[in-house]
C-alpha cells in the first residue's frame, strides 16, 4: 500500500521520450475508422487490445479491492492484466485471495502472474496455479532493491533462474523492468535464456527510485534519474530482437511500458515495433481518484483515440503501423547514433 500511496502522490514525469518521435502525415490514408482492428499477438497469446494493465498490487486487504476493480475494468474492456508480485502470497497463503480475486472477477480474461527473479521454479509454478495465469511476468528491479534499505543486495544467478523458469513453468514468461529500462545487451542475454516476451519498463512514468527514496530516512535522491527512458529502451530491445529474427527466424514480442497514458504514445510505441504497451500508474490513478466506471471510460477513450490516429496514418491494423515512417529527433536520435541503432 505504501507503493500505491507514493505512486499516486509522486505521479509520472512524462519524460518517456516519445516526444522525440515525429510522425509523417498521410493525407490520403485509404482506410476508415470502422475498419481499424486493434488485435495483437504477444508470444503465443492473442489479445483484442494492445493495452495491458501492468503489474501493481496484491498482498494486503486494501490491495484486494484495487485488484478486483482493475479486473472489472479489464473484463469490461477486454484488456490483459497482470497482478503484482505474488511472493507475499507464496510466503503467506492467507493473502492469496488478494491475487485470486483477479481470476475470479475475470474468469475468461487474460491474466499474468508476477514474481521477482529471486523466485525458484517451484514458486513460479505455484504462482501460475494460484491465479490460473496465462503467462508469468518476472520483474527485474535492481535499482529499486538497492535503494530499499530492506532490499536485495545479491544479484547473482538471476539469468540462470529465469532460464529454469522458462523451461519448466509451462506458460509464456514475460521478463520486465519496472521503470529503469532495458538495454540491448540485457535483452540479448534474456533472449539467449529462452525468453520470448520482453517488457522494456523504461523511465518517464512511475519512478521507483523516487518511491523508495520517499520511504527512506536518508533519501538517495541523486538516483532518481537512473535508467533509460521508455522510447530509448524500446529501441534498444527491438535492436536485440531484430538481430535475433535474422539469426533464428523466431519472432520475440516486445511490450513498451513506462509513462504511457495517451493514444499518441501508444501509437508511437506500436509504430516503432512494440506488440503491446503496458500501463500501470495511469490506470491506478484513474481508478483510485475517479472510480472503476471512469477507468472503463478512460480505456474506451484510449481505444477510440488510437483508432483515430491509426485512421489518420492509413494503418488498418498493427501490421500496417510498423510501415508508418517516422523521424527521430532529440536525445533519442543522439542515443541511437551513439549506440549504432538504426
Ligand atoms: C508497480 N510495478 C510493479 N511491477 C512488477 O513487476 N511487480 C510489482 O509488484 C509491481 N508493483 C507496482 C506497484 C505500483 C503501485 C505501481 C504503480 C507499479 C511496476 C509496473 O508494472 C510498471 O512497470 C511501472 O509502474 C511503469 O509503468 P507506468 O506506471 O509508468 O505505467
Amino acid at each position: 500500500m505504501e507503493h500505491v500511496h507514493h505512486a499516486l502522490q509522486l505521479g509520472q514525469s512524462g519524460l518517456h521520450g516519445f516526444d522525440d518521435i515525429k510522425l509523417i502525415p498521410n493525407c490520403l490514408p485509404g482506410t476508415s475508422t470502422e475498419r481499424i482492428v486493434l488485435d495483437t499477438q504477444i508470444g503465443e497469446l492473442s489479445l483484442s487490445s494492445p493495452i495491458v494493465i501492468n503489474a501493481m498490487t496484491g498482498g494486503a486487504r486494501e490491495t484486494e479491492e484495487i485488484n478486483r476493480e482493475l479486473a472489472v475494468a479489464a473484463r469490461e474492456t477486454g484488456l490483459a492484466m497482470a497482478v503484482g508480485s505474488q511472493m507475499s502470497a507464496l510466503k503467506n497463503p492467507e493473502v492469496a485471495s488478494s491475487y485470486r480475486v483477479v481470476r475470479e472477477t475475470n474468469p475468461h480474461g487474460i491474466v499474468f502472474g508476477n514474481l521477482g527473479s529471486e523466485a525458484t521454479v517451484e514458486q513460479a509454478q505455484r504462482a501460475v496455479e494460484m491465479i490460473r495465469a496465462d503467462a508469468l511476468q518476472i520483474h527485474l528491479n535492481v535499482m529499486q532493491e538497492l535503494i530499499m534499505p530492506e532490499g536485495d543486495r545479491d544479484f547473482t544467478g538471476m539469468l540462470e533462474r529465469v532460464r529454469g523458469i522458462v523451461e519448466a513453468v509451462g506458460v509464456p514468461v514475460i521478463v520486465k523492468e519496472v521503470g529503469f529500462g532495458m538495454a540491448r545487451e540485457s535483452a540479448e542475454a534474456l533472449l539467449d535464456a529462452g525468453v520470448t516476451i520482453l517488457d522494456v519498463g523504461g523511465s518517464g512514468g512511475t519512478n521507483f527510485a523516487a518511491i523508495e527514496n520517499a520511504r527512506r530516512e536518508t533519501p538517495l535522491d541523486w538516483l532518481n534519474d537512473w535508467g533509460a527512458n521508455t522510447c530509448i529502451s524500446l529501441l534498444e530491445v527491438l535492436e536485440a530482437v531484430q538481430g535475433r529474427e535474422a539469426v533464428r527466424g523466431s519472432s520475440p514480442s516486445v511490450i513498451a511500458t513506462g509513462g504511457i497514458h495517451r493514444a499518441l504514445d501508444i501509437a508511437k510505441a506500436l509504430i516503432l515495433g512494440a506488440s503491446a504497451v503496458g500501463m500501470a500508474g495511469a490506470m491506478l490513478r484513474v481508478q483510485r481518484m475517479e472510480g472503476t466506471e471512469a477507468l472503463i471510460a478512460y480505456i474506451a477513450s484510449l481505444h477510440h483515440d488510437l483508432r483515430l490516429v491509426m485512421t489518420a496514418l492509413g494503418a488498418t491494423g498493427l501490421k500496417d503501423l510498423v510501415q508508418v515512417p517516422v523521424i527521430l529527433g532529440g536525445e533519442t536520435a543522439d542515443w541511437c547514433t551513439a549506440r549504432s541503432i538504426d
